[in-house]
């Protein structure tokens, strides 16, 4: 603890919109915990995207890096965060240093920490495939930052038990749930706006299905096999549409344009803002994502979510039933699409409304899993989750 107030002083490090999204209800706690001196620092790896985040939960960062180039490389945003966090960490000193999930931001943040001999808290930690290059960089991203980190706040059981495996001391491992469910939660209560054109999906199509990706390891064939999959399934069901925000990464835009541009029945956007993205979520029919966290809260909103990747640290909803993997196959993805539409047991199947993910109280968990490690308080009782749980 530093300074004349005896103040825990904690700076946490985002730069992307999942990122930002999963801090956000951290912030807001930290920020009411009257011994806690909080900081906030963005490395701006995204830039609109981040931004719409910060408006939406009123956050004005204390410094912005602002390293966002477009057409940069994974050395590029390595190199500027740690430079950019090099001075920011040798003058503010904190206690302890947070960092959220898997990007390139997380895992140089942890990085930039360890360089200043700074204790870092890893939230969402825990999550793996166990192959090496899927998600590529994130599963390195949070294999390191494990090593780096003095204490971990993995959402599940799972995650526990994969850094209990890895030798992590079980004292400094608390179960949290994950603070994606906390801003659900406090945002599903806000009013928002929806472009009239996304209004229009809804209004003029029985069933909206809303589709998001961005992976790396997807770009290319992948992706394209999915998008013509789609065009399939649209032909067969005239009652149904697509709404897809497409990621500002121009190379997915590049995908996206070449095989969906001017389909009909297919909405495509820019991103949208958090606010009203949760809500068409929770008016969709289903979701087809390649998401991480997206793969969280359409459990939550309990929607069927059919995710586009070969394997995933996230299988929690799978084992719930809410959630399968089915690859980027075009024949596969058509037809598990198909299977959805088609057979109203199976979709309900799904559609059952268990969340294994949080009950909205994991940034409080979180923050006295801080006090604790400090020893200023008892450790917080384990996220559990309940057998139903779906945000109201
Ligand atoms: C990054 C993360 C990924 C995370 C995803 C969430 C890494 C390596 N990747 O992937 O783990 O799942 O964010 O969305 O950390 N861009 C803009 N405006 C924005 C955001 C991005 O123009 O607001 C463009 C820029 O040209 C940028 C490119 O998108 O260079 C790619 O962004 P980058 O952060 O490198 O990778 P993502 O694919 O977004
Ligand atoms: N999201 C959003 N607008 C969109 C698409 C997604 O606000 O157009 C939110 C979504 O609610 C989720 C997060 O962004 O919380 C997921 O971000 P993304 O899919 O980019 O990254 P990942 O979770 O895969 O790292």
């Amino acid at each position: 603890m530093t300074g004349e107030s005896k103040k825990i002083k904690i700076i946490s490090i985002f730069g992307t919109r999942p990122e930002a999204i999963k801090m956000a209800p951290v912030i807001r706690e930290l920020k009411s915990c009257p011994d806690v001196d909080s900081r906030v620092v963005v490395t701006a790896q995204h830039r609109e995207m981040l931004d719409q985040v910060l408006a939406a939960f009123n956050i004005k960062p204390d410094y912005d890096l602002e390293i966002m180039r477009p057409g940069q490389d994974l050395f590029d945003v390595t190199v500027a965060v740690l430079k950019g966090l090099k001075g920011i960490l040798e003058v503010e000193r904190p206690d302890l240093v947070l960092v959220q999930g898997d990007t390139t931001t997380t895992f140089t943040g942890a990085l930039a920490a360890f360089y200043c001999q700074i204790p870092v808290g890893h939230i969402e930690a825990g999550l793996r495939t166990y192959q090496k290059y899927a998600p590529f960089p994130e599963e390195m991203n949070r294999v390191l930052t494990t090593r780096i980190a003095d204490i971990h706040f993995p959402p599940t059981d799972r995650s526990r038990d994969a850094l209990l495996k890895e030798g992590i001391d079980s004292d400094i491992i608390f179960v949290t749930g994950n603070p994606v469910i906390d801003a659900l939660y406090q945002a599903l209560e806000q009013p928002f706006h929806l472009d009239p054109e996304i209004s229009r999906a809804f209004r003029d199509n029985k069933r909206v299905i809303l589709l998001t990706t961005h992976r790396r390891e997807n770009l290319g064939a992948p992706l394209q096999d999915v998008y013509m999959a789609l065009r399939e399934v649209l032909l067969a069901h005239p009652d149904v549409a697509v709404v897809f925000p497409v990621h500002k990464n121009p190379a997915v835009r590049s995908e996206v344009t070449s095989v969906l541009q001017g389909v009909e029945r297919v909405y495509l956007t820019e991103p949208l803002d958090y606010l009203p993205f949760i809500n068409v979520m929770k008016r969709a029919y289903l979701v087809l994502t390649d998401s991480g966290g997206i793969q969280e809260e359409a459990p939550a909103l309990g929607k069927p979510v059919l995710v586009l990747r070969e394997v995933t640290e996230r299988p929690e909803a799978a084992a719930f039933g809410t959630a399968r993997l089915i690859g980027t196959d075009r024949c596969k993805v058509e037809d598990e699409v198909n299977r959805l539409l088609d057979d109203e047991g199976a979709y309900l199947e799904m559609a059952n409304a268990a969340n294994p993910y949080g009950d909205g109280r994991a940034a409080s968990r979180i923050i006295q899993a801080i006090y604790c490690y400090f020893g200023l308080r008892e450790a917080p009782a384990d996220f559990s989750p309940a057998e139903k749980s779906i945000v109201p």
